[in-house]
C-alpha cells in the first residue's frame, strides 16, 4: 500500500495505471462501515484507492471540525488489512491553498434535511469530492447510505457535470443494537450510547407502520416523534417521510419511500434513515 500526500504524487501513481479504480473517500477515524465499502470496492475494481481528509469546509464555524476524531495510523493498518492500494491523505494547504475560490453548489436536493440544519455543508461536501473525483478519477466511487442525502447530491453532480464515474451505493452497517456506525459514536458517553439506539427504533417502527400497509405519512412522523421524546437524552432536529429519489416531504406514501432521521443526544448529533419497502 502507497501513502502519499500531495496531488502531484497522487498523479505519478495514478498515471500508468490502466485498469478500473474503485475509489472510497472518507474522513479517516475508520470503523466497519468504511471498511464495507473498502471491501466492495475491492471485490469490483483492479485498483482501490481510500482517501482520508478531514474537509474544513463542510463543518461550520461552531461543528466539530477541530475535536473530530482522529488516528491516522490505525487508519492506514485498517486500510492495509484491505488491500487497498493508494492511500491520498492531503494536507488542508495541498486542498486549499490561499488562492482558492472556486465552488461546487447543488440546488435542491441540498435545500432540505442536512442542508436545512447546516447550512454549507453539502457546498464542502460538493466541492472537496469534486476535487477528489478531479485528482483520482475514479471508474467507480463508493458512498454509504448511511448518509443518504450526501449520496444522492453527489449522484445529482456526476450527472449535471458529466462525470465519468459510477457511484455505488452500499447499505448502512450497524452494531449489534442497531445504532449505524459513525465516527462520531465515540463522543456518546455510556448512557448516551444506550439512549442512541432510539434512532434505530424509532426508523424500525416507521418501517414496521408501513408494512402494516399505513399510508399517511404524517401519522408515521408522529408515531416516531413520540417516541423519540420518550427518551430524555434526545433531542429531534428533524423526522421526514421522504420522497427515496427527490427526499421531498411526502403526505401520501405513494412510492418508494425513506425515513430520515437528525436527532441530538446529548451534544451529539445523529443520522440515520431507512427505505420503508
Ligand atoms: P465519512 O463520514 O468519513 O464517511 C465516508 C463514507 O463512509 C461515506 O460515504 C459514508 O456514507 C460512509 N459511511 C459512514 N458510516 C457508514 C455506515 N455505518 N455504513 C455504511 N457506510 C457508512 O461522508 C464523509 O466522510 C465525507 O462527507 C466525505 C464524502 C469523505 C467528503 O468529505
Amino acid at each position: 500500500m502507497q501513502v502519499v500526500k500531495t496531488i502531484s504524487q497522487f498523479r505519478q501513481l495514478r498515471q500508468p495505471v490502466t485498469g478500473s479504480v474503485g475509489f472510497v473517500p472518507t474522513m479517516g477515524y475508520l470503523h466497519k462501515g468504511h471498511l464495507s465499502l473498502v471491501r466492495q470496492a475491492r471485490a469490483e475494481n483492479s485498483t482501490v484507492v481510500a482517501s482520508i481528509f478531514v474537509n474544513p469546509t463542510q463543518f461550520a464555524p461552531a461543528e466539530d471540525f477541530r475535536s473530530y476524531p482522529r488516528d491516522f495510523d490505525r487508519d492506514l493498518a485498517l486500510l492495509g488489512k484491505e488491500k487497498t492500494d493508494i492511500v491520498f491523505a492531503p494536507s488542508e494547504e495541498e486542498m486549499y491553498p490561499a488562492t482558492f475560490s472556486t465552488w461546487v453548489d447543488v440546488e435542491k436536493v441540498t435545500e432540505r434535511l442536512e442542508g436545512a440544519c447546516r447550512p454549507g455543508h453539502f457546498r464542502g461536501v460538493a466541492t472537496v469530492v469534486t476535487k477528489l473525483f478531479n485528482i483520482v478519477q475514479p471508474t467507480r466511487a463508493y458512498f454509504g447510505q448511511k448518509d443518504a442525502q450526501q449520496a444522492l447530491v453527489i449522484k445529482r453532480i456526476v450527472a449535471d457535470l458529466n462525470m465519468n464515474t459510477e457511484i455505488v451505493v452500499i447499505p448502512t452497517v450497524r452494531e449489534s443494537d442497531g445504532l449505524a456506525m459513525s465516527s462520531r459514536n465515540t463522543y456518546l458517553n455510556p448512557k448516551e450510547r444506550q439512549a442512541a439506539t432510539v434512532l434505530f427504533k424509532a426508523l424500525s417502527l416507521a418501517r414496521r407502520l408501513r408494512q402494516d400497509s399505513e399510508k399517511d405519512a404524517e401519522e408515521i412522523r408522529q408515531q416516531m416523534a413520540s417516541l423519540i421524546l420518550k427518551e430524555p437524552l434526545a433531542q429531534i432536529e428533524y423526522v421526514s417521510i421522504a420522497d427515496a429519489e427527490t427526499l421531498e416531504e411526502l403526505k401520501i406514501i405513494d412510492r418508494q419511500a425513506l425515513a430520515l432521521l437528525a436527532v441530538r443526544i446529548g451534544k451529539t448529533r445523529l443520522i440515520d434513515n431507512m427505505l420503508l419497502d
